[in-house]
């Protein structure tokens, strides 16, 4: 993807101050997405570093479905969502964790896919890492094959790379 592309794309993110809360800045990806071709380079941008190595792609809700639909289609893979607790009508793995802003639990179905998938997972916002950390321990326990993270947004400042890197050293993590 040609890095003015790419620029453009990522300049319209917008930046919401105290928004949920006070003290944090929101960052809101929907003008992007609302934007075919911003949306189109992020999507390419996001499969790049893994094209050819990944058989199912796992979305993490809720923004991160809107990615992970785009890039199944367009990378030719399959797709779960981890889904927040309570969502999926069968039989799940699944981890709590605290994110910027509160707690939550996700899951995951067990047999969606089979052990050993190539697994990417991907998000629209790395911040505290507790939201791809569970997902990592939840790929885990359902014996995935994770190729790596890919996310449009990564707040260093809240160090969620570290946090991940500690669940999982080895983990593959590009932020556009
Ligand atoms: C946001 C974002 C990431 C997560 C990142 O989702 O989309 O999933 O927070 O934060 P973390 O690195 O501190 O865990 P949120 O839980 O707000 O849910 P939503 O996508 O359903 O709005
Ligand atoms: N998820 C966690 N922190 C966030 C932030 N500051 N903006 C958007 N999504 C987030």
């Amino acid at each position: 993807v040609a890095l003015d592309r790419l620029d453009r794309a990522l300049g319209l993110i917008a930046s919401i101050p105290d928004y949920p809360e006070p003290g944090v800045v929101f960052r809101d990806l929907t003008p992007l997405f609302a934007d075919a071709d911003a949306f189109v380079a992020t999507v390419d941008a996001l499969i790049e570093p893994f094209q050819g190595r990944f058989d199912a792609v796992a979305g993490l809700e809720a923004r991160g479905f809107l990615l992970a639909g785009a890039i199944a289609v367009r990378a030719g893979s399959g797709l779960v969502p981890i889904r927040k607790q309570g969502k999926l009508p069968r039989a799940t793995e699944s981890q709590s964790y605290e994110l910027e802003y509160g707690s939550a639990t996700i899951e995951a179905h067990r047999g969606d896919l089979d052990p050993g998938c190539r697994v990417l997972l991907v998000d629209d916002v790395l911040a505290t890492g507790g939201t791809l950390g569970a997902a990592v321990r939840v790929a885990d326990r359902l014996e995935w094959d994770v190729v790596g993270a890919a996310v449009v947004l990564e707040l260093d400042a809240l160090g969620g790379r570290d946090v991940v890197g500690g669940i999982a050293p080895a983990l593959d993590i590009r932020s556009l």
